[in-house]
């Protein structure tokens, strides 16, 4: 069953339904403001940080699901409704809800009535504007009432849910105008506030809770609605809100529009009060004058339209199937921008005061975005390679706010320094800037102890190398990519963490996952060292990649497939020898990838034990048989029921290293199956199944073992999101950039006729076509590039602001 449909002319995804299986999110605000919004108007909205600096409440895990948000109340004679359907779920003569591009879009009606609402944050501002529409459709005169409503959280979300006994007391508001100020803690150490303007006069106001809406009821009929007026009520304390009351008159046909704005001041300590406990306005007066017609707020949103139209035009596909053309050219690109602003911290499965930016995920997600904003990519792999340590370890997390790293989460999940030669190699090679690399950058935050960025890199590989165990295979630490696979935790205490808990030391289990991780991340450190002319580091590093791929011949592989690991005691994980969880999907995928024993066989062997034992009707399960009791030396990975999340889900974010090793081996059909199974646009006709998005992938989806398979949790922020976008556009599409140009490999399925793929690269167009006459997934005939056959598979770079045509035949 679906519940909308996409509209890919205007980039939207729109909602007909408000039912749907789970509230369907998206995000506005591209830099430092941001929004999260439900279809049925739930959310919150927060200031560069969602835990420190949250303008607006929401509860988590409430009942009914999503209540509390930025609601509209129509008072239509008798007749109450909200353009979101929520929260007075009135039954509705029509209702849509457009999520787009960084702005979504209600559009309702009601007893001929129209109300559309536009939610965006402009570019480069800290508020966000809902601009409201009010139709009259009917044949009579209308007097409106139309209530606003947002509830302010008291900035540290946190504090906000916890710290009730001295919350209670704190809360403080202004009203001046049409304008509601939030000041709680301004008078201290705070030097900002926020506001709710419109840009009409009101007939009314409240900014205490319980006075709108009355303690015994809910956010469905506030008492100030169901009478009709606003109790002007100012709050001392208690749950501060702000809510504007207006009367409208509406002839038949009439329309009106009203500019709403949600704003984030910062003053100087100097310039705080207008006069003694009275802020100064000036700045929210100015913001709100930058924006109190409706004619600069169209001129904004334009704007934004145009901003996403450049973003999205660096990479643009045809090929002849519109559930693959709308993931690649709009949704995984714009999830792939979602979590560069936002990693894991605020999403409805995130609650935006639990993790900061992860070391290796942020490096992980950088090669879905590096495309549309080098610059920023560039900021980034700074940022992230400033959290390491001289020995290439590194702190887990940093927080965005400070920037440094979490100290009580710490380090020691020895895969996180390789991630960091993956987001820098893919930079230079998107972009041909090698400079960076000569940057000094500094370890642990400190500037004295700074060193240029190639540094890091090499202290990442030989954090490898200087931590080997009994097999020469790299110690795992705390974990790996897996974080729940905790081989030193052996922790029986339920008040401990298992990312966090290490009872015994760590200096035998080791990971075949990153040992197929370093030799992927060792050759490309070695052709980057070649590239540079570092020849003699590149020779020093061959010996211990060919070291490791020895390694792994010899002891992790189990006759059918690699290995996964070597727990505490020295016993193989992963293994036919074992009960359960005898295969792992990480180390097939990252062996694979690596190549290692290609040549005898070991890597088809490998991906088909993949099909046989972990791929589903969903997806690719993590491990097989999923495990049904608690291992204490494998920690948190068999806490899991069976069949969700690292025990036996489908975890998304690793499918596609099946998949690029698939193409790896040509085997084209095989790679496309497992993108469609897990790619949202391709369920959207089990919706009701799915549960979540179908535009935005999911961190996981019920494995074949669990209660319900295919129900899928955790949507929009995982590493998911750049790794498809990695393996269909570089490995299946199979157009990938190099240092000295753009590789053409592709590997499709090979009833394919081909495709089209227009890439923005170092300036310039290229309009490549890829002809398939001969039904290969396969293989390169002849490529052509502006009339000329090129004898190689690389496309050079080609002269600036300028089209090219380049055609591929492959046979
Ligand atoms: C989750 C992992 C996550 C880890 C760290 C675990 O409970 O299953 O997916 O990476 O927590 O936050
Ligand atoms: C989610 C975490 O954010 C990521 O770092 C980890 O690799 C996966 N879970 C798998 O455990």
């Amino acid at each position: 069953m679906k519940y909308g449909h996409f509209d890919d002319a205007n980039r939207e995804y729109v909602i007909t339904n408000p039912r749907t299986p789970y509230p369907w999110i998206n995000y506005l605000g591209n830099e430092d403001f941001f929004s999260l919004t439900s279809n049925t108007g739930g959310g919150y909205t927060f200031y560069k940080d969602a835990k420190f600096r949250r303008l607006t409440r929401y509860r988590y895990n409430n009942v009914p699901v999503d209540d509390g948000g930025k609601y509209f109340y129509i008072k239509d004679e008798d007749t109450i409704w909200s353009p979101g359907w929520k929260p007075v779920k009135t039954e509705l003569d029509s209702y849509e809800c457009r999520h787009g591009m960084s702005y979504t879009n209600f559009k309702s009606s009601k007893n001929g009535l129209e109300a559309e609402v536009l939610q965006f944050i402009p570019l480069g501002f800290w508020g966000e504007i809902q601009k409201i529409s009010l139709k009259n459709t009917s044949s009579k005169a209308k007097t409106i009432k139309l209530f606003s409503f947002i509830e302010f959280a008291l900035w540290n979300a946190e504090d906000d849910m916890t710290n009730f006994q001295r919350n209670f007391n704190t809360g403080e508001v202004e009203v001046e105008d049409s304008v509601i100020y939030h000041k709680t803690e301004f008078k201290e150490r705070r030097n900002h506030y926020a506001f709710y303007s419109v840009n009409e006069a009101i007939n009314g106001f409240d900014t205490d809770r319980e006075s709108f809406i009355g303690l015994y009821n809910g956010f469905d009929a506030p008492d100030a609605v169901t009478e009709g007026t606003s109790k002007n009520s100012i709050a001392h304390g208690w749950s501060p809100i702000a809510s504007h009351y207006i009367e409208i008159e509406l002839q038949p046909n009439e329309e009106k529009d009203f500019v709403f704005m949600l704003g984030y001041i910062e003053v100087d300590e100097d310039n705080k009060w207008e006069s003694k406990s009275v802020i100064n306005k000036k700045p929210a007066k100015e913001m709100i004058a930058k924006f109190d017609t409706v004619e600069k707020v169209d001129t904004a949103f334009n704007d934004l339209k145009r901003y996403w139209d450049n973003l999205l035009g660096k990479i643009n596909i045809q090929s002849g199937d519109d559930k693959l053309d709308r993931m690649v050219n709009i949704w995984n690109q714009y999830q792939c921008m979602v979590t560069f602003n936002m990693s894991r911290s605020a999403s409805f499965f995130e609650s935006g005061i639990g993790r900061g930016m992860g070391f290796r995920d942020s490096n992980q997600d950088l090669i879905g975005f590096v495309h549309q904003i080098p610059e920023r990519a560039r900021e980034r792999i700074f940022d992230i390679a400033s959290t390491q340590f001289e020995d290439g370890s590194c702190y887990h997390q940093y927080q965005p706010l400070t920037k440094k790293g979490n100290a009580i989460l710490g380090g020691d999940f020895n895969d996180d320094p390789l991630w960091l030669i993956l987001s820098t190699t893919e930079y230079i090679k998107e972009t041909g800037d090698f400079s960076l690399l000569d940057e000094l950058v500094p370890f642990d935050n400190d500037i004295s102890r700074a060193k240029p960025h190639f540094d890091h890199l090499k202290a990442s590989f030989y954090h490898v190398v200087n931590n080997l165990g009994p097999h020469k295979l790299p110690l795992i630490g705390r974990a790996d990519w897996n974080d729940c696979l905790n081989l030193n935790c052996f922790s029986n205490d339920p008040n401990e963490s298992f990312q966090t808990t290490g009872n015994k030391k760590g200096k035998t289990a080791e990971s075949l996952m990153i040992a197929g991780l370093f030799v992927v991340y060792g050759k490309e450190f070695i052709k980057l060292c070649k590239t540079i002319g570092k020849t003699d580091e590149a020779k020093k590093a061959q010996t211990h990649v060919d070291n490791m791929i020895e390694a792994v011949k010899e002891y992790g592989w189990d006759g059918d497939w690699y290995l996964r690991a070597y727990d505490y005691y020295g016993k193989k994980v992963g293994s036919n020898e074992n009960e359960e969880g005898k295969i792992f999907i990480e180390s097939q995928g990252w062996c694979s990838i690596a190549e290692i024993g290609l040549e005898d066989g070991m890597v088809k062997k490998s991906l088909d034990s993949v099909k046989t034992h972990l791929d589903c009707e969903f997806g690719i399960v993590l491990n097989s048989p999923a495990f049904t009791k608690y291992y204490e030396e494998y920690g948190e990975i068999s806490t899991y029921p069976a069949g969700y999340k690292e025990n036996g889900g489908i975890f998304c974010h690793n499918n596609p290293w099946i998949m690029i090793a698939e193409t790896i081996i040509g085997r084209g059909d095989q790679a496309f199956d497992y993108y469609s199974k897990i790619t949202p646009s391709y369920l959207e006709e089990i919706s009701e199944l799915h549960k979540v998005e179908p535009y935005v992938y999911c961190q996981m989806i019920a494995g074949k073992e669990a209660f319900k398979p295919g129900e899928a949790k955790n949507s929009w922020l995982s590493g998911t999101a750049s790794w498809n976008f990695y393996a269909i556009t570089q490995y299946i599409l199979g157009v990938k950039p190099d240092y000295n140009g753009l590789s053409i490999n592709p590997c499709i399925p090979s009833h394919w006729e081909g495709f089209k793929f227009t890439r923005e690269f170092r300036g310039a167009t290229y309009n490549i076509t890829v002809k398939n006459p001969n039904k290969v997934s396969k293989g390169i005939k002849e490529i052509i590039v502006n009339g000329e056959k090129i004898d190689s598979n690389i496309i050079p770079i080609l002269s600036k602001n300028k089209e090219h045509v380049i055609t591929v035949i492959m046979s």
